[in-house]
């Protein structure tokens, strides 16, 4: 498949004023995206679990103009610091939305955790952007097939930010191509379609608040460290080798062997920006305070309590749902001491983008 597929082809006598919102979940990845080529292609595959209380929620009012622009609120006020990277966004699928080109956007858009808590909401912000510009070309008479609207989102939000169009359906999807994958693309995310063992489909994350300001450096200039890196070839191997691994995992629910591969993965993904020239850390000492105390309570319990991180210093806690009445009072006794303010967030394997308009 190309990209001329998104490219789309609208009747202009149907263009409406029209209104419309989506509710889109933020996700964390087991395998990770870290590296890219141009526009947006990544170096490997990854993997995620898409979450369900971490959103963006998204409203757009379309309406007929004589050039393009947009306006946006951001939880009630004007925020002017987000529209370079909008207008960015926009400018990048014009070439498959040329349908825009007759709009004037204004977007009012909300996230469902605090404001500066370290959570990264790029991928659900692009991700309900991108599903309400899809609802306007599927008003205007495009995309009536919902696996390609679906398809359609998952690419312009991939344009938008990488990570945002593993964002879009649930409950796992993936994002590039993967030998053992099936219609894997670098082009879109695919919703994980492999047997999935019912312990992962309610998978709780506990997300540990451990430095809420702004990272030192973002995952934009992180991943073009990746290029000259001298670990990257292998890391990409890694990553790659890791996906086949969790594959069979997902499906054996082997969880001792789903720990492994998804504490790699973390401690992989950092080594890369500490090897990185420059280098740089994004753990906080408090991170790894909980990383020790997460390997502990779980050599002593042998609860399969595991941990992810992005890229930043907060920590994601994976584990079953059935463990949660002993796991929550390891944080809120323990782990949470680590965290700013005591803040966690409760989230869990979700289902994906809800159309909220
Ligand atoms: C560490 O998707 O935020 O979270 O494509 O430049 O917007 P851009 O980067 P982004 O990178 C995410 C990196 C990660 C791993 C992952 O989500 O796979």
């Amino acid at each position: 498949m190309t990209e001329d597929v998104f490219k789309a082809q609208l009747n202009t006598s149907n263009f409406n004023d029209f209104k419309v919102g989506w509710r889109s979940p933020s996700n964390i990845a087991l395998v990770k995206y870290w590296g890219k080529k141009p526009i947006q292609i990544p170096a490997n595959a990854s993997l995620s679990f898409t979450l369900s209380e971490s959103c963006t929620s998204t409203e757009v009012q379309f309406s007929l103009a004589d050039s393009p622009s947009f306006d946006l609120v951001f939880e009630g006020k004007a925020k002017p610091s987000f529209h370079p990277k909008i207008q960015d966004f926009l400018d990048r699928i014009s070439p498959y939305c040329s349908f825009l080109g007759a709009y004037h956007l204004s977007i009012d858009t909300s996230n469902s955790f605090p404001h500066s808590s370290g959570i990264a909401s790029s991928a659900s912000a692009m991700a309900a952007l991108a599903l309400s510009i899809c609802s306007l070309e599927k008003e205007l008479g495009g995309l009536q097939d919902e696996g390609l609207f679906f398809q359609k989102a998952s690419f312009l939000s991939r344009l938008g930010s990488g990570s945002a169009c593993r964002s879009v359906q649930g409950p796992m999807m993936s994002w590039g191509v993967h030998p053992e994958l099936n219609n894997s693309s670098d082009l879109y995310g695919s919703v994980f379609k492999e047997k999935l063992q019912d312990v992962f489909k309610s998978y709780k994350d506990s997300i540990l608040l451990v430095h809420k300001g702004q990272k030192s450096v973002s995952s934009t200039a992180g991943h073009d460290l990746m290029k000259g890196h001298i670990f990257a070839q292998s890391r990409f191997e890694q990553a790659q080798i890791h996906l086949t691994q969790l594959k069979s995992v997902l499906q054996n629910g082997d969880l001792e062997h789903f720990i492994r591969i998804v504490e790699s993965e973390a401690l992989s993904l950092h080594a890369m920006m500490m090897s990185s020239h420059p280098y740089y850390i994004l753990m906080q000492p408090n991170t790894l305070a909980i990383l020790h105390s997460v390997m502990r309570f779980r050599q002593e319990t042998k609860i399969p309590l595991c941990f992810t991180l992005d890229a930043g210093a907060n920590v994601h806690l994976l584990y079953p749902e059935s463990f949660e009445r002993q796991i929550l009072p390891f944080i809120e006794q323990e782990l949470s001491l680590f965290c700013e303010h005591g803040a966690f967030l409760s989230d869990a394997v979700g289902n994906g983008s809800q159309k909220i308009v």
